[in-house]
């Protein structure tokens, strides 16, 4: 099978997308709009840019309308965000938040989540979360316009918090005590509960 996008209608196009592009990690984001109102969202176009400076990355499609998502309003405005990871314990209440609440109604006020203030910037993290990271916008870049374009937003990564009781002796993360899901094409998910080592190669 062959797939061309131009051939394609926009809902067709994203579900083949969600198919291919296999396991994703979800970030959950936390922001503040300009008059304090909180929102929390996922996004599993995620993942990590650079090193140094330490960088992830996420996208959020415009609406059907084609505005963008309280979450790209909001880093617009403020040049803040935090990304919480996922655990399998969270998956219900992290879907709760993807329905689309208003600008001003609040997810976390609404559903009733517990945050806990920042160190580095105004939007709170996620208590339940392992692994909370606090963020600076780097830059947004627009990828297309109008409805199902793409806003990529570039964020350097200012301060992580991991609960230590996911580290294992070593100090290092151990991604069985984080129990991370993923995202899978549909509305499918997976686990990363079973893993396997392969040390990279050292010749040819
Ligand atoms: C697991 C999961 C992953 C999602 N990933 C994305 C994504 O990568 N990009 C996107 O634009 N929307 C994604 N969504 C949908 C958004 O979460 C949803 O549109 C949300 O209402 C946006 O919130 P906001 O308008 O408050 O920013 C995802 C939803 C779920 C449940």
């Amino acid at each position: 099978m062959l797939i061309q996008p131009e051939e394609l209608s926009v809902r067709q196009m994203y579900a083949y997308m969600v198919g291919m592009i296999t396991p994703r990690p979800i970030a959950w984001v936390s922001t503040i709009g300009p008059t304090g109102v909180t929102n929390l969202a996922p996004f599993s176009f995620f993942n990590g840019v650079s090193a140094k400076p330490a960088a992830l990355c996420f996208s959020a499609v415009n609406n059907r309308d084609g505005s963008p998502k309280d979450t790209i309003r909001n880093i617009e405005a403020t040049g803040q965000f935090v990304v919480n990871v996922v655990p399998a314990e969270l998956v219900e209440v992290m879907n709760q938040t993807s329905f689309e609440y208003p600008p001003d109604q609040s997810e976390i006020d609404s559903i009733g989540i517990e945050v806990v203030p920042s160190q580095l910037v105004r939007p709170p993290r996620v208590k339940a979360s392992p692994i909370q990271i606090e963020c600076q916008l780097i830059q947004v870049v627009k990828v297309g316009e109008g409805p199902a374009a793409g806003n990529l937003v570039v964020g350097q990564i200012l301060l992580a918090h991991v609960d230590d009781a996911v580290l294992n002796p070593a100090g290092e993360i151990d991604p069985s005590l984080v129990d991370a899901v993923g995202r899978m094409g549909a509305a499918d998910y997976c686990w990363t509960r079973q893993t396997f080592a392969r040390p990279r190669p050292e010749s040819a």
